[in-house]
C-alpha cells in the first residue's frame, strides 16, 4: 500500500505522535524535521517521506531512498537527556528500537553494527541518523533519522556502498506493509526511550550486538586504526574490544567506523 498522510494518521492514531508530516518527495527527512524542531515541533512529531533526493548518512554521505521501496522518517525527541554524550544514545535508541520491532513483529534476528546501523544477515537493511537543534550550548531536541529499506528496489548498487546492503524483501522473501513497520518501529522506541540510561537497555543492546567474539578494526577520521576482538558493551554503551596483546579497551561513541576483519 502507498503511504498517505491520512494513512499514516488512522495507523499511527494509538501511539502518542506529537504532529505528523508526509511528504511524496524531500530532499531529506531529518532537514525538514531539523526546521520543524527550531520552530518548536511537539516531542514525538514525525516527519515521514516516500522518496528523499539527499538523504544523508554520517559524515554528509548519501543515503539512497527511491520512490515506494523504503521507510525514511525523522522523530524528533525533546527534553535531550543532559548527559554529554546522549545525542550518540539516541542514535543507539533508533538501533534498539529497529532491531526489537524487527526481532518481535517479524520474527527476525537484527543485529546492530556498532554505533549506528542494522544488520540482517551481516548487511546493513537500516542506517540511523541523530542530529541535535542546539540552542547556545546545550541540545533542545535530537532529530532521530531512520532509513530502513523494505523492498529490494530500495538497496543501491553495491559498487557505490561501503558495506553490503539488503532489504527486509531479500531477507524475508515478502514484501511487507511500510505503514505497519512504522507502528512497531515507533511502538518500540517509545517503550525505549524512558529506560535509556538503564542496565537493561544496554544489555537488550549487547543482546543484538554484531561481530561479538569476533576480530574487527575500528577508527574514526583520521585516526590509526584499532583492532580486536568484540568483547561487549561498556555501561556508557561503548565498545569493548580485547587487542590481540595488550589490555581491553573501550571505544567511545562518535564518528566511529567498524569493520570485521
Ligand atoms: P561506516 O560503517 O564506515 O561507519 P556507515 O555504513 O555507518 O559507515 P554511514 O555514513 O553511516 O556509513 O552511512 C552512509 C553509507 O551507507 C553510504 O556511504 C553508503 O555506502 C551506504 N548507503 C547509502 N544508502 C544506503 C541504503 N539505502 N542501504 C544501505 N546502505 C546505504
Ligand atoms: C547512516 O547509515 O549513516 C545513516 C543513514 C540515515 C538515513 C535516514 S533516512 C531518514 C533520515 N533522513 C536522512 O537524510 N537521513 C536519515
Amino acid at each position: 500500500m502507498d503511504i498517505t498522510e491520512q494513512a499514516l494518521r488512522k495507523a499511527l492514531s494509538d501511539l502518542p505522535v506529537g504532529g505528523i508530516r508526509f511528504l511524496e518527495q524531500t530532499g531529506s527527512t531529518n532537514d525538514v524535521a531539523l526546521a520543524w524542531a527550531s520552530e518548536g515541533a511537539p516531542d514525538l512529531a514525525l516527519v515521514v517521506a516516500d522518496e528523499q533526493t539527499a538523504g544523508r548518512g554520517r559524515l554528509g554521505r548519501k543515503w539512497v531512498t527511491p520512490p515506494g521501496a523504503a521507510l525514511a522518517f525523522s522523530l524528533i525527541l525533546h527534553p535531550v537527556m543532559e548527559k554529554a554524550e546522549s545525542i550518540a544514545l539516541y542514535a543507539a535508541l533508533g538501533a534498539l528500537g529497529v532491531a526489537s520491532a524487527l526481532e518481535d513483529n517479524y520474527n527476525l534476528k537484527p543485529e546492530i553494527k556498532w554505533p549506528n546501523d542494522v544488520l540482517l544477515k551481516r548487511r546493513k537493511v537500516c542506517g540511523i541518523l541523530a542530529e541535535a537543534v542546539w540552542l547556545k550550548n546545550w541540545a533542545e531536541s535530537v532529530v532521530l533519522g531512520i532509513g530502513l529499506n523494505v523492498r529490494a528496489a530500495a538497496v543501491p548498487a553495491a559498487e557505490s556502498l561501503n558495506f553490503p546492503a539488503t532489504s527486509l524483501e531479500a531477507a524475508t522473501g515478502q514484501c511487507l506493509e511500510r505503514i505497519k513497520l512504522l507502528h512497531a518501529i515507533l511502538t518500540s522506541l517509545i517503550a525505549w526511550r524512558p529506560r535509556m540510561e538503564s542496565s537493561e537497555f544496554i544489555r537488550a543492546w549487547e543482546d543484538c550486538l554484531a561481530f561479538r567474539g569476533e576480530q574487527v578494526q575500528i577508527w574514526a577520521e583520521g585516526q590509526p586504526i584499532r583492532a580486536g576482538q568484540v568483547e561487549g558493551l561498556d555501561r556508557d554503551g561503548g565498545l569493548r574490544l580485547r587487542p590481540l596483546e595488550g589490555e581491553v579497551f573501550s571505544v567511545r561513541f562518535g564518528e566511529v567506523h567498524l569493520r570485521p576483519v
